[in-house]
């Protein structure tokens, strides 16, 4: 989704706005821009596809300034163009904005900015009206002008502004989308993310929803809706600059798979306690509020979604509390049932997907406790929740995820011990062998990391074939899940997963000769049923990738090719299952040529509906 940087202080402006923006390509864009103030006047570039379109059209040495605001666009108004690029600016170019987010009621607002004030628009954008409205409020006050204008605007968005009456401030709003400022020394910043500031600053802002942040040279104040200043304390941003950064890997999504086992190691690490038991430190939630709980939901979108349908063996089997998984988009709008006896789980890498924010505050609404499972710090969802358990996965850049989401299954097999210990569902041996099975997993993930040739070369037997289905069993279906998304966002080949199960009820048809089908068999009880249904798609013609763990036998004399995953209890499987899918998609996407770590159409952070 769009990226927001801004900038005001005594260094480069266009440099340190531009540096942010690279940070924050990761979240998907079409096009770029940047406003700068220059010689009292605020001076707009604006390019269609990457930012080096946008580089190559600011190189006069005259074009820089002590103030300015840039952005990434991932279009929803208006096709992807020059033209509808941001910043926008009003009729007589003094002020200039950038947004992130959608003005829902835009239409209405345009209308009545031409009939009332005889605006002529020049995009389609539906941006340009919020250029236009604090331009036509703007009466010597630039943040009433703002706070004017936000009291028109209906939907989500951070939004940062400018204007050539008032060069020495930068105007910030929040509502809904994502929007942090950096505190420096002789500078401050706005920015989307934090990764675009951390080369400048660790001294951070979150900018809460319906506040308004004014920036000097020398000053960062926050106002509340009511125009009140309000108190904030600085975040320290612990993790280095190094971590957002690709460390001699070709992509980020490579480098994070890589990741995997230290990530899992410091997500176990925060939620272990020198016995090995699950310490819930900083989480509210009693053991009368657990005996009281009739149901869980957990709500998601995406990989974080597939999270959730192994989070729900995990608790049914462990915690044995009836758990439904919806995803966000579907919840927040079907009045799903819901009270003071649920629990509501949701899980978000970036904390500010729109949909699970939304749906997080109806199940509030409807009396749910709340907790979440996010991974970015004082984001959106975390604010929002009762109680939050960290991923403490390290930036994830990639649009792909990957260590997210085997860090999201380590969270909700903690969750699920702790629940199942408190309610006395569990007993003590099972609980302290799920969790030595948990703390083995990273050391064998590493084993199983050194496979990579080996998956290399399976990629390049399939990278040219245009379908791959998927089939699983169990939580092998949820993980099929997943590995059919990462390859088809990351190869645009064109994969499906369907629970193993299922496929003769519809998807066999589809299996003819030379179809590839991926089958994961990690679940020892389901083994035999799933060297049936490999039968089934071989009789049809089939080529057979087959994953499953060191010794289990059968599956070679069937598969075409085999990959291993080291030998673990049956419940834990998918934290290394996954590993080679999530290699084959990125091999295959290489082979492909595809921009891996930006995939065409997606967005790292989805901030819209
Ligand atoms: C796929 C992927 C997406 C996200 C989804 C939810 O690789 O990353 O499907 O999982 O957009 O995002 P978060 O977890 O930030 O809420």
């Amino acid at each position: 989704m769009c990226g927001i940087v801004g900038y005001i202080g005594d260094g480069h402006a266009k440099d340190i706005i531009i540096e942010g923006l690279k940070k924050l390509e990761y979240r998907g864009y079409d096009s770029s821009g940047i406003a700068l103030y220059i010689d009292g006047k605020i001076q707009v570039r604006k390019q269609m596809g990457r930012i080096a379109n946008l580089e190559a059209v600011i190189t006069e040495k005259e074009f820089d300034s002590h103030l300015g605001i840039g952005h990434t666009r991932w279009a929803t108004h208006g096709a992807p163009s020059d033209v509808n690029a941001h910043p926008h600016g009003n009729g007589d170019e003094t002020v200039a904005v950038v947004h992130n987010g959608i003005i829902e009621n835009y239409v209405e607002l345009r209308e009545w900015l031409s009939r009332e004030h005889g605006v002529k628009f020049r995009s389609e954008t539906d941006t340009e009206v919020i250029a236009h409205l604090i331009g036509i409020y703007y009466d010597g006050d630039l943040v009433d002008a703002v706070y004017r204008a936000v009291e028109k605007m209906k939907g989500a968005y951070a939004i940062g502004v400018v204007s050539s009456h008032e060069p020495d401030k930068i105007v910030a709003v929040r509502k809904d989308s994502p929007l942090v400022a950096g505190l420096g020394e002789g500078c401050n910043f706005i920015a989307s993310d934090i990764p675009a500031l951390l080369r400048h600053v660790r001294k951070i802002y979150l900018i809460e929803n319906n506040e308004v942040v004014v920036l000097t040279t020398g000053d960062i104040k926050i106002f509340n809706q009511d125009r009140k200043e309000v108190h904030r304390e600085v975040f320290h941003v612990t993790w280095d600059a190094a971590s957002a950064e690709k460390d001699g890997f070709d992509h980020f999504m490579l480098k994070e798979i890589h990741e995997q086992p230290k990530a899992i190691e410091e997500t176990l690490s925060r939620r272990l306690d020198a016995d090995g038991l699950v310490k819930l430190d900083g989480i509210r939630m009693t053991k009368e509020d657990i005996e009281s709980f009739q149901k869980v939901y957990i709500v998601a979108c995406g990989t974080a979604y597939h999270a959730g349908l192994i989070g729900k063996h995990a608790i049914e089997k462990l915690a044995k509390i009836p758990v439904e998984v919806d995803v966000a988009s579907e919840f927040r709008y079907r009045d799903p049932f819901v009270d003071d006896k649920t629990l509501f789980i949701a899980i978000s890498q970036s904390g500010e997907t729109l949909d699970t924010l939304a749906a997080l505050r109806e199940a509030k609404r409807k009396g749910a406790r709340v907790l979440s499972v996010v991974n970015v710090v004082g984001s959106s969802v975390a604010r929002e929740s009762d109680d939050v358990f960290y991923t403490w996965a390290g930036p994830e850049i990639a649009v792909a995820s990957t260590k997210a989401y085997t860090t999201q299954l380590v969270c909700m097999y903690l969750i699920a011990l702790f629940m199942g210990r408190t309610k006395g569902s569990l007993d003590v041996e099972t609980y302290q062998s799920v969790i030595r099975e948990l703390s083995a997993i990273p050391e064998k993930l590493r084993g199983l990391l050194t496979k990579e040739e080996e998956i290399d070369a399976i990629a390049k037997d399939l990278y040219r074939c245009e379908s791959v289905f998927f089939i699983g069993r169990g939580p092998d279906a949820s993980v099929s899940f997943e590995g059919s998304l990462k390859l088809k966002e990351i190869s645009y080949i064109n994969s499906f997963a369907v629970a193993a199960g299922e496929l003769k009820h519809g998807t066999i048809a589809l299996i003819e000769q030379g179809t590839v089908v991926i089958a994961l068999a990690t679940q020892e009880r389901l083994f035999d049923k799933m060297l049936s249904n490999i039968q089934e798609v071989k009789a049809r013609g089939a080529r057979v990738l087959g994953i499953a763990k060191e010794g289990n036998v059968g599956m070679e004399q069937q598969a075409d090719w085999m990959i291993t995953i080291p030998d673990c209890h049956d419940d834990v499987a998918p934290l290394m299952s996954v590993v080679p899918l999530q290699l084959l998609a990125y091999h295959i996407a290489k082979l492909r040529g595809c921009d891996i770590d930006k995939p065409k159409n997606l967005a790292k952070s989805v901030t819209v509906e």
